[in-house]
């Protein structure tokens, strides 16, 4: 049996094919673009997602026998606002989950509202790259297409929509919108009505490893499978590459670096953090998880080597880094603004202690360390709740470095554990395929007989005592930053 995994990431549709056992037997990867129509504001075209899709489907089955393949699911880009209207056609791109523009209506729903009502509902308050805000911001913005939604999803359910027909979701990714009661896994008929929407424009919820139908004859056709193909819920990213990382029960960790970089800490209990600066949501196992997320990780690396030095060979600029825990000059990763745990759209990037001997290596270090110290903050608010945090896995583009990988076990100062493969959110879609078509009694399963750890980097005692000292001194860099960063973006 072959179970597919779709991640819909925001810079590519990343689609893994996997046997029964576990075994990786292909990987393509479709890139589409992304959009930045104002300074701060993020879209997509669901139908370039749905073509690259299809296209990266037929080339990962060439070769292999598609008539064994058996089940499809996914790991998704959270938060994004996808609307249909009543002939099923997207009404405006999707607003992605690293979008700034709905400051106005997250005042709205933090202070009108109220931080403490919104929690009560959803366990969690709003963030400007959370659906509902967004909801809001076409009400306003957008009235005439406001009108026209019959239809809200998510990305990843985009696709599902067009593989199946079914509009459904899963309440991992569903906790992102602020629409859902995250404790009690249904839609919150408050949060509806504060977004003057009903409950039937949103999807049927499903937990992450159920199945919600089969592919539609003409899409089995295209692709050449069979159209008792079953498709499952799947989750959001970051809850499906903890189904691949094997964090999942209680107290597991998994560091994400993707474009985005999330510190997940899994739970068997529900449980909010009292100040909402981590996000508490439903986990694709049937728990729960808390999790930071800053909107800049592996992106800021990219954004340095590809459009300001202007070169593909990350490798051999990080070959040129040896001065671990001296650096000078320091970074903050606030490209996009920053969510965990500032929340704060107005922040932006900086450099700053730079000097005439600083070098191209000292910057390039400098941007490393900025993501692993802005992970750190997240990972401060954990440990302030009393979670105690030892180790972690690693997944995404971010963890292929060894280099970055030493770093952030020294910043932190917990053992980092390397997985066989970092593939994370398409490897758990596929595993979730799996246990929905019964090959694994549970997510659980799963995941003990596929994840497997084959490297662990230690903290070092000296390069984290340097490291404390740095993070002492980057800790206050953002709040003297602040008064800038709203005149800048006045
Ligand atoms: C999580 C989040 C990001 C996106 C990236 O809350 O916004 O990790 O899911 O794809």
């Amino acid at each position: 049996m072959l179970f597919i995994g779709i991640d819909l990431g925001t810079s590519a549709v990343k689609l893994l094919l996997m046997d029964e056992t576990g075994t990786v037997k292909n990987i393509v990867s479709k890139e589409y673009p992304l959009y930045f129509p104002h300074p701060g504001w993020s879209e997509q075209k669901p139908e370039d997602w749905y073509r690259e899709t299809i296209s990266g489907l037929k080339e990962l089955l060439t070769g292999f026998p598609k008539e064994d393949v058996a089940g499809i699911s996914f790991g998704g880009q959270m938060h994004g606002l996808v609307i249909l209207d009543e002939n099923d056609e997207v009404i405006r791109p999707a607003i992605l989950w690293n979008d700034g523009r709905t400051t106005k209506e997250c005042d709205y729903l933090n202070y009108e509202i109220g931080k403490s009502t919104l929690s009560e509902y959803t366990a969690n308050i709003s963030f400007t790259g959370f659906t509902a805000p967004k909801i809001l911001w076409v009400r306003n913005e957008e009235p005439e297409n406001f009108a026209r939604i019959k239809k809200i999803m998510l990305p990843k359910d985009y696709i599902a929509y067009k593989l199946t027909g079914v509009h459904c979701t899963d309440v991992s990714d569903a906790s992102g919108m602020l629409l859902l009661d995250v404790k009690n896994r249904k839609w919150s008929k408050e949060m509806c009505e504060i977004c003057h929407i009903t409950e039937d424009m949103l999807p049927k919820l499903y937990e992450s490893y159920e199945c919600v139908g089969t592919v539609l004859p003409k899409v089995a056709a295209e692709l050449g499978i069979g159209d008792n193909v079953r498709v499952a819920a799947g989750a959001g990213d970051n809850a499906a590459a903890a189904v691949a990382t094997g964090t999942v029960g209680d107290g597991g960790c998994n560091i994400s670096l993707g474009t985005s970089g999330t510190i997940f800490i899994s739970s068997d209990k529900f449980g909010v953090d009292k100040n909402n600066a981590l996000h508490a949501f439903c986990d694709a196992n049937g728990a729960y998880h808390l999790m930071g997320c800053m909107l800049s990780a592996a992106s800021c690396n990219k954004w340095w080597m590809d459009e300001i030095i202007g070169t593909k060979d990350y490798a051999s600029e990080q070959k040129q880094i040896e001065k671990l825990g001296e650096n000078h000059v320091y970074y903050l990763p606030y490209l996009m603004g920053e969510r965990s745990p500032y929340n704060n759209p107005n922040a932006r990037a900086t450099f700053i202690g730079m000097t005439m001997d600083t070098t191209r290596a000292d910057m390039t270090q400098a941007v490393l360390e900025g993501v692993a110290f802005a992970l750190r903050d997240s990972f401060e608010v954990a440990k302030s709740l009393g979670i105690p945090i030892t180790r972690t896995k690693i997944c995404g583009g971010g963890a292929k470095s060894p280099l970055w990988k030493k770093i952030i076990a020294n910043v932190l100062g917990i053992k980092v554990d390397v997985l066989e493969t970092e593939e994370g959110p398409s490897l758990g879609g596929a595993m979730l395929a799996a246990v929905a078509c019964g090959v694994y009694e549970s997510v659980e399963a799963a995941a003990k007989k596929i994840v497997k750890v084959v490297d662990t980097v230690e903290p070092e005692v000296e390069l984290a005592a340097k490291y404390e000292a740095r993070y002492a001194q980057f800790k206050e860099i953002y709040p003297a930053c602040i008064p800038v960063f709203d005149i800048i973006t006045r």
